[in-house]
């Protein structure tokens, strides 16, 4: 392993403590100081704490490093790597195979985040065997913990796997694997049945054995009544600041979206102070310098 790649970033306040002191009252910056392994334990008392979790998505090992380093808490190796990597209009056409791949990737960069791995599209939409079957492929390639997606007639499926040792995250709201079944990337739970059956679909989950949850796309209303009532962690994408932590697509906060990053996510690259610091603007300068000669430079960058 490099030096670079065991680098801690600074922490907020690190510049005022001559940069070696963290506050001793955040849990998530003292893991950052010790490079603990993020567990189901630890992100449990993090989420009675209060200390909000930081999560996002990832597909590969150069990322998984870059995120570790920044203290992220959590990686989703989400199936929306069929839109961001894939270049798909959706996550429907992932297959198992391409998860496993991609779980594999993050894996060996990963240091210390807790890995979800997402079940794909009709990998355990079958039976119980059949979901069981791809929760451990996920698991042997790498993940901690699976993602499935819905309510109701998952809640079987998430009771058999919890009970077999799987730690399951369920995904409620605006599920995209049924994004042509719901009309399209829509705001769900909006009228107070559809709030209520997804509180109640929620709580059946909690209770079969899910040990954390995604809600996307909903009011942060709901959002925020569905985390008060649950007892494991819930984390939110575009359902408001009241969950117990955050989840983001890595190309959406990275700004390298392509004008199809939606409303609830924020550019972080480009967005900070206004300067032109974005990955697209690095490339623009590569792709100047090199035509004008001043890359590479003899005494540097050559042999
Ligand atoms: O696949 C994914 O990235 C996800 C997030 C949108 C939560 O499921």
């Amino acid at each position: 392993m490099s030096m670079k790649s065991e680098k801690l970033a600074s922490p907020p306040g690190a510049a005022e403590n001559g940069g070696v002191n963290l506050p001793e009252t955040s849990g998530l910056l003292q893991a950052k100081k010790e490079r603990k392994k993020v567990t189901l334990h630890q992100l449990r008392l993090m989420h009675s704490a209060g200390e909000k979790i930081a999560m996002l998505t990832c597909y590969d090992a150069t990322f998984a490093r870059v995120l570790n380093n920044a203290g992220v808490d959590a990686i989703l190796v989400g199936d929306s790597l069929g839109m961001v990597v894939q270049g798909r209009d959706s996550t429907v056409r992932v297959s198992l195979d391409e998860m496993l791949y991609h779980t594999r990737c993050v894996a060996r960069g990963n240091t210390h985040a807790w890995i979800v791995g997402d079940l794909p599209f009709g990998s355990y939409h079958q039976s119980v065997d059949q979901a069981m079957r791809s929760a451990s492929a996920l698991m042997q390639s790498g993940a901690h913990m699976v993602k499935l997606e819905g309510g109701g007639w998952t809640v079987d499926t998430v009771r058999f796997m919890s009970e077999r040792g799987v730690s399951v995250c369920s995904h409620l709201g605006l599920t995209p694997q049924s994004v042509h079944a719901l009309g399209g990337y829509r705001v769900q739970g909006r009228d107070s049945l559809a709030a209520q059956t997804l509180a109640l679909q929620a709580q059946e989950l909690a209770d079969a054995g899910a040990a954390m949850m995604v809600l996307e796309l909903i009011p942060s209303a709901l959002a925020a009544k569905v985390t008060a009532a649950l007892p494991i962690p819930v984390i939110g994408i575009g359902a408001g600041a009241q969950c117990s932590g955050q989840v983001l697509v890595l190309h959406d906060m990275l700004g390298v979206a392509d004008g199809r990053a939606p409303k609830f996510a924020r550019d972080f690259v480009n967005d900070s102070d206004g300067l032109d610091r974005g990955i697209e603007s690095a490339v623009r300068r590569y792709v100047a310098a090199v035509k004008d000669g001043s890359f590479p430079v003899e005494s540097v960058h050559t042999y």
